[in-house]
């Protein structure tokens, strides 16, 4: 049987990631394939630490795509900064602590954990007494942003404590970067990874990580070696360092990485603080949109993210079947829970380039056309105008 060329249908993507790419991104992703080690891409290569470093707010030298998803990155950290026999303090508030636990596991860590309810933030007083009977811990890791459950967590806070007990702190901001509040440097986190396919809207597969000068001491002073010979950054930084000098290290994905310059420079243009507005802006409109339909919110105001809204589904509504729907008649991909929220909120992501005024539209007229349908309890004709309210 011969196969066909493949071509995907048009989406609107909202739901926790991919986001839409922007058409420049794909754009710029076509452009002719180069060496790795071309002159002309290891100056890409700079710019793209300069644009990483600025969506971070870093000066960290050690700041660089790493070829591979934000799982990629996540595991960076952790081999990195993990030998065995450390005590490492796990923050988890929905699933993505608990592959942070698998991770310093695997690096033969041992991993406390500090839970707090899914749905709800990091209980930062919790970590406190955690560390306060856990002496010897040196490294707290925790999830910014949490896709699954659109809950955000005061970094700056969870890090101060981390230091106050001597301890380094990791910090997962695959769906906060560029999307929400983040300063590196001014909160002094040590260690950071994010996707390049949430609010950055670039095509997945690429995982901006930076490390501070704690970490990079940290694991100069390493006994033990890093076990991950592809995630060892003393050697990645032999290719990703500055200068021309580069050795090889793996063949990075050129093409992948023009398109995550691309996203980085539209970011800059923009300006990420305006880009945090942008999100939120968004956000409020939405939010008023699905309020006035007499749909609830998951999470507490004070911690909701802005890029992604958990959104409770009505009593008796199938919410497998109206997401299926929502993607067969209008295109439009959203995101249903996951772990203890599966079955009982969707995931409504505003991303990067999909949080815009058209896609909240698109989302609030699509979701009441489907519910009314089905026959649930919403109030019908009213959501639009809530939304355009909200944006003045
Ligand atoms: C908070 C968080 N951490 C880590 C990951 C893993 O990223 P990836 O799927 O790119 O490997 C995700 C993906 O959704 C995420 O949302």
């Amino acid at each position: 049987m011969s196969a066909a060329s493949f071509y995907p249908p048009q989406r609107t993507l909202m739901g926790p990631g991919p986001s839409d790419v922007s058409p420049r991104v794909l754009a710029a992703m076509a452009r002719p394939t180069i060496g790795h080690l071309d002159p002309a891409f290891v100056g890409l290569m700079d710019s793209l630490k300069g644009l990483l470093q600025y969506a971070f707010q870093t000066d960290n030298r050690l700041t660089m795509p790493v070829s591979g998803p934000g799982s990629v990155g996540m595991e960076t950290c952790f081999v990195n900064l993990v030998q065995p026999g450390d005590e490492v303090v796990i923050c988890q508030n929905g699933v993505f602590g608990g592959r942070m636990r698998e991770n310093v596991q695997r690096c033969g860590g041992n991993a406390v954990m500090v839970e707090s309810p899914w749905g709800e933030a990091v209980d930062p007083d919790a970590l406190e007494r955690t560390l306060a009977a856990h002496p010897a811990a040196n490294l707290v890791a925790f999830v910014h942003a949490e896709t699954s459950t659109g809950v955000r967590s005061d970094a700056q806070a969870l890090v101060e404590i981390a230091h106050r007990h001597d301890c380094l702190a990791i910090v997962d901001a695959v769906t906060s970067l560029g999307g929400s509040e983040l300063k590196v440097d001014d909160w002094e986190i040590d260690a950071i990874y994010s996707g390049s396919q949430k609010c950055l809207s670039c095509t997945p597969g690429l995982s901006p990580v930076s490390f501070g000068p704690r970490a990079v001491e940290r694991i100069q002073a390493r006994k033990a070696p890093i076990q991950s010979w592809f995630m060892d950054t003393n050697l990645v930084m032999g290719y990703w360092g500055s200068g021309q000098q580069r050795s090889y290290h793996h063949t990075a994905p050129i093409n992948p990485l023009y398109g995550l310059h691309e996203a980085l420079v539209i970011l800059q243009e923009e300006g990420l603080e305006q880009a945090w507005a942008r999100h939120q802006r968004h956000h409020l409109a939405l939010r008023a949109g699905l309020e006035a339909m007499g749909l609830q919110l998951a999470v507490e105001e004070s911690v909701r993210l802005p890029q992604l809204n958990a959104v409770r589904v009505p009593n008796g509504v199938d919410e497998a079947q109206v997401r299926t729907r929502l993607l067969t008649e209008y295109g439009l991909e959203i995101g249903g829970g996951l772990g203890a929220l599966a079955g009982k909120v969707w995931r409504i992501g505003l991303m990067g380039h999909a949080a815009n005024e058209k896609n909240v539209l698109l989302c609030l007229g699509a979701l009441e056309a489907v519910l009314g349908s089905m026959g649930a309890a919403i109030e019908r004709g009213v959501a639009v105008e809530a939304a355009r309210a909200a944006w003045g």
